[in-house]
C-alpha cells in the first residue's frame, strides 16, 4: 500500500512539473544552480585602503574591520547571483555613518563608486550608482530593502564611508529568482558530452548545456521584482528599483536577470525551449504568454512587444513570436484547456497579422520594433519567415481543439506564403535570401530562421543558405549584416539550428566554439550565465550606437536568448525531440560525429514520462540507446554523416535486422538499442 502511494505521490509530482527525474552522473558537477537559498560569497577578490581581516565578511565568526574612508573590499560569489544581501554589524560606529555597496555581473566594472547600469544606459556607465547603508545604530543583522533589490550580479564591492572603526562579518545573498521551487538543482533534464575540439576543456558543452538551463533559472522570478518604469532618476542613493508588478501572475519569466527583468516574447522563443529540455518549469512561460494576450488592443487585435510596466508596442515580429511561443507552451505542457481560454484572442491575433498581407501575398511588415536589427520594414524576409512558422503551428493548434476548416485554412495561407516567400526573396545566384525586394542585403535572422522553419523547398537550398552564413564569421562569430558591428547570441541561436537542419553538423561545433565558447570563459564575462551580446571585437559595447547609448556597462550577461544551444544540444547532438504534444509522437535523430564526438547522453521529462537516449561511435558504428514513454511512438532517422548514400549500411533494433524507408523508421515506444553498421 505504501509502495503504492509512494507511486502515485511520484506521478502527481511530476504532473506538476516538479519531478526530480534527471538521473545523476558526473554532469550534475557542471550544474550551476545553488544548493541553498542563502549563498555566501565564495572568495575575497580585492582589498584596498585599510581594512583588517577581510576574509572576515565570508563568515559569522570574526568580522573585517575597515578604519578608514574609502577603503573597500570585493567580494566574488563564483556565479552569476539575484537577491538580497544580508551583512552583520559587529560594530558599528557614531551614528550618521554609511558604507556603500556597489554591484556588478562583470569584473570590468568592479567599482567602488558605481555599479554597473541596469536602469537607463548612460555613456558615464555609472547611472545606477551605488547603494548607500545607513549605519544602524547598534550592532546585528542588516538586510537590504526589498525596492532595491538587485537581481544579477556576481561582484559585489563593500566600501565604507568613514574613518571610524566599522567590522562586518557574515555577507549573504537570498536568491531571489525561481521563487516557487525548493531545489533548484532538481533537473528534468541533462546532457552528457566530451568534445575533443575545444581547447583546453573537454567539458565545454555539458558546461554550456547547464550555463544555458542557469541562465533561464535566473530569468524566473517574483512577479513584483521587475524594473522600475519610468527609471528610477539619477541621484545620491541608487538609481534603480526592482519593485514593478511584471504581469497578472508569477512566478514569470523575462529576458534577463539584472536588465530589462521585464517579458519579451522573441526572447522566449529560445528561451522556452531551454527551460523544457532542463527544467520543465512551464508556469512562468504561462504566465508571460497570458500576461501578452490580456493586454491585447481589443480593436486592432495587435499584442504588445513587451510586457508591463515597461509595455513597449508596436512590433509584429514580436507579436508572432507570442503566438508561437503559445504553440510552444502547448506542444512542452498539452495544456489545452489554457487554449481555449485565449483562443478568442489568439485568433484575433492571427487576423491582425493576415490583413497585413496585400496582393503581393507577404505580409507588409509596419510594427518595425525588433530585436534591434536595422531596415525590417514592408515586404520583409525575416517577417514573413515568422509569420509562415505562425501559421504553421496556428493550424496545428486549431487541429487539436478540433476546429478542422480554421486548421485547413491557416495552412493553405502558410503554403502560399512560402511560395511567394521563395519568388520574391530567394538570390538564386547567391544562394541566399534577401531582405526586401529592393536589396541584396542577406541577413542572418531571415536566413537562419528561413532554414530553421522550412521555408526552403529543397535541401539544396539549405545547405547553400548555411555556406552563406558561415561567409560572415570572424573568430568569435557571426556578423549580421543587419546590425553592424555586433554578435548577437539571440539570432545565433537559430543560425546555430540552421546549420544541424543543413547538416552542416561540424559547422554547427564550430559556431558553439567560437561564440559561446568566448562567452563563457572570457573573462570580462561572468563566466556562468550567458551574455546578451557583443561587438566584433568581443568587447561589452552591445549595441553601443543602437539604442544602448555608448554604454558596456548596460549590458546583460544573463539572458535566455543566448542560450539556444541547450535546447540544440538536446534536439541535434544528442537527438532527441518531441513532435506531437508532451512527446505523444516524438524524434531520434542523432546528428552523429558532429565536430568529432564519439559519446553523448542525455533526455529530459515530459508530463508523459522520461525520454533519454545516449550513443557511442565505434570503428564507424554507432550504438544508439533510446527509452520513451510506452505508448508513445516515434521515427529514427539513420544518422546521414555517418552512412554517406546508405547503400551499405545495415540497422540492428534490438538485435533483430530493421527495414528502413528513406532513412527512417517508426519506433515504439519503451527501450531500444540501435546499432547502425
Ligand atoms: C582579463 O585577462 C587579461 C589577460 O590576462 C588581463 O589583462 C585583464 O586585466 C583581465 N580582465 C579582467 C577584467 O579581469
Ligand atoms: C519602488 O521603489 C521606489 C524606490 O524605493 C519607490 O519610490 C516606489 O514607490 C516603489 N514602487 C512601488 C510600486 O512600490
Ligand atoms: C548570518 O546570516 C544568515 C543569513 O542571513 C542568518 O540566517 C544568520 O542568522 C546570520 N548569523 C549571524 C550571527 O548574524
Ligand atoms: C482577451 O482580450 C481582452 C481585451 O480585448 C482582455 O480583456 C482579456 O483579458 C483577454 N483574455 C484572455 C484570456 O487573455
Ligand atoms: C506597407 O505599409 C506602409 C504603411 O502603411 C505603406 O506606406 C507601404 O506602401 C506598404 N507597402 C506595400 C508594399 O504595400
Ligand atoms: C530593405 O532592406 C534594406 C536593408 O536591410 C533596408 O535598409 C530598407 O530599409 C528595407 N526597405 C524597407 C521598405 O524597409
Ligand atoms: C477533439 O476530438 C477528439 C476526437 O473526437 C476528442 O477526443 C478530443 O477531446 C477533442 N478535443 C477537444 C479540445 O475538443
Ligand atoms: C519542408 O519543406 C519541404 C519542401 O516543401 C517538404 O517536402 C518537407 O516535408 C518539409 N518538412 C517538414 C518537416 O515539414
Ligand atoms: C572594439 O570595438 C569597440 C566597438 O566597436 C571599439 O570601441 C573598441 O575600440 C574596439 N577595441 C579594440 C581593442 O579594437
Ligand atoms: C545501452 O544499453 C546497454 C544495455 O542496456 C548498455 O550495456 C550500454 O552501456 C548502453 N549504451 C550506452 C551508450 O548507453
Ligand atoms: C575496432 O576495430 C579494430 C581494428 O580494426 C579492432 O581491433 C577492434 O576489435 C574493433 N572494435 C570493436 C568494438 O569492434
Amino acid at each position: 500500500m505504501n509502495l503504492l502511494r509512494l507511486g502515485l505521490n511520484l506521478v502527481a509530482l511530476r504532473l506538476l512539473g516538479v519531478g526530480a527525474v534527471a538521473p545523476s552522473g558526473p554532469w550534475d558537477a557542471f550544474n550551476y544552480a545553488p544548493e541553498t537559498r542563502v549563498v555566501t560569497p565564495i572568495s575575497v577578490r580585492a582589498v584596498e585602503g585599510d581594512v583588517v581581516n577581510a576574509e572576515g565578511l565570508l563568515g559569522a565568526a570574526s568580522g573585517a574591520e575597515f578604519t578608514s574612508s574609502g577603503s573597500w573590499v570585493v567580494l566574488d560569489f563564483g556565479k552569476e547571483v539575484g537577491g538580497l544581501i544580508s551583512l552583520r554589524f559587529d560594530t558599528v560606529p557614531s551614528e550618521g555613518s554609511s558604507i556603500a555597496l556597489s554591484f556588478t555581473e562583470s569584473p570590468q566594472f568592479i567599482r567602488p563608486d558605481a555599479s554597473d547600469d541596469s536602469s537607463f544606459p548612460d555613456a558615464s556607465t555609472t547611472y545606477d550608482g551605488v547603494l548607500r547603508v545607513q549605519v544602524p545604530s547598534s550592532e546585528g543583522l542588516w538586510t537590504q530593502d526589498a525596492d532595491s533589490l538587485r537581481a544579477g550580479f556576481r561582484f559585489l564591492t563593500i566600501v565604507s564611508n568613514t574613518d571610524e572603526s566599522v567590522t562586518i562579518s557574515n555577507v549573504s545573498c537570498e536568491i531571489s529568482f525561481m521563487p516557487h521551487v525548493d531545489d533548484m538543482r532538481a533537473y528534468t533534464g541533462y546532457f552528457y558530452a566530451k568534445d575533443p575540439g575545444f581547447e583546453d576543456d573537454e567539458d565545454f558543452l555539458t558546461k554550456l548545456w547547464y550555463a544555458g538551463a542557469y541562465t533561464v533559472q535566473t530569468n524566473t522570478v517574483p512577479v513584483d521584482t521587475g524594473r522600475m518604469v519610468p527609471f528610477a532618476p539619477r541621484g545620491i542613493c541608487s538609481a534603480w528599483a526592482n519593485n514593478a508588478t511584471l504581469g497578472i501572475a508569477g512566478p514569470i519569466i523575462v529576458d534577463g536577470a539584472k536588465r530589462d527583468r521585464a517579458v519579451w516574447p522573441g526572447d522566449m522563443g529560445i528561451a522556452v525551449p531551454t527551460q523544457f529540455v532542463s527544467t520543465l518549469d512551464l508556469l512562468p512561460t504561462k504566465n508571460a504568454l497570458a500576461t501578452m494576450f490580456s493586454k491585447i488592443n481589443p480593436t486592432t487585435g495587435a499584442l504588445p512587444e513587451s510586457g508591463p510596466p515597461l509595455s513597449q508596442l508596436g512590433s509584429d515580429t514580436y507579436h508572432m513570436w507570442t503566438l508561437i511561443g503559445t504553440h510552444n507552451y502547448y506542444l512542452y505542457s498539452g495544456d489545452i484547456g489554457w487554449i481555449e481560454e485565449i483562443w478568442g484572442n489568439y485568433t484575433k491575433a492571427v487576423a491582425f497579422l493576415e490583413g497585413k498581407v496585400g496582393s503581393v501575398g507577404l505580409m507588409n511588415v509596419t510594427g518595425l520594433r525588433d530585436w534591434a536589427r536595422q531596415g525590417g520594414g514592408g515586404i520583409n524576409a525575416e517577417g514573413n519567415a515568422i509569420l509562415y512558422k505562425t501559421l504553421t503551428t496556428a493550424s496545428d493548434l486549431a487541429n487539436a481543439l478540433n476546429k478542422t476548416s480554421l486548421a485547413s485554412s491557416y495552412a493553405r495561407n502558410a503554403i502560399a506564403l512560402k511560395a511567394r516567400f521563395n519568388e520574391v526573396f530567394w538570390m538564386e545566384d547567391v544562394g541566399m535570401y534577401r531582405d526586401n525586394s529592393s536589396t541584396t542585403l542577406t541577413p542572418q535572422d531571415a536566413n537562419s530562421l528561413a532554414v530553421l522553419f522550412n521555408v526552403t523547398n529543397t535541401m539544396e537550398q539549405k545547405k547553400r543558405v548555411s555556406d552563406g552564413l558561415m561567409a560572415n564569421w570572424n573568430d568569435l562569430g557571426p556578423l549580421p549584416p543587419e546590425l553592424p558591428d555586433t554578435i548577437s547570441p539571440f539570432i545565433s541561436g537559430f543560425e546555430l539550428q540552421a546549420h544541424f537542419e543543413a547538416g552542416s553538423d561540424d559547422r554547427a561545433i564550430d559556431l558553439l566554439h567560437r561564440t559561446w565558447g568566448y562567452m563563457l570563459y572570457t573573462n570580462l564575462s561572468v563566466e556562468s550565465t550567458l551574455l546578451e551580446g557583443f561587438t566584433a571585437n568581443g568587447s561589452l559595447a552591445y549595441r553601443a550606437n543602437v539604442g544602448y547609448n555608448h554604454d558596456p556597462a548596460y549590458t546583460s550577461h544573463a539572458h535566455g536568448w543566448s542560450t539556444g544551444p541547450t535546447s540544440a544540444l538536446t534536439i541535434y547532438v544528442l537527438g532527441l525531440s518531441v513532435t506531437a504534444v508532451q512527446g505523444s509522437q516524438w524524434s531520434l535523430a542523432p546528428h552523429v560525429s558532429a565536430g568529432g564526438l564519439t559519446e553523448v547522453e542525455g533526455g529530459f521529462e515530459t508530463t508523459l514520462g522520461w525520454f533519454g537516449a545516449s550513443w557511442t561511435l565505434k570503428n564507424d558504428s554507432v550504438t544508439i540507446n533510446v527509452t520513451t514513454p510506452e505508448g508513445t511512438s516515434g521515427t529514427f532517422r539513420v544518422p546521414n554523416t555517418l552512412t554517406g548514400s546508405g547503400e551499405n549500411t545495415k540497422v540492428t533494433v534490438d538485435g533483430e535486422d530493421a527495414v528502413i524507408k528513406d532513412m527512417q523508421m517508426e519506433l515504439s515506444g519503451g527501450s531500444h538499442v540501435i546499432v547502425v553498421s
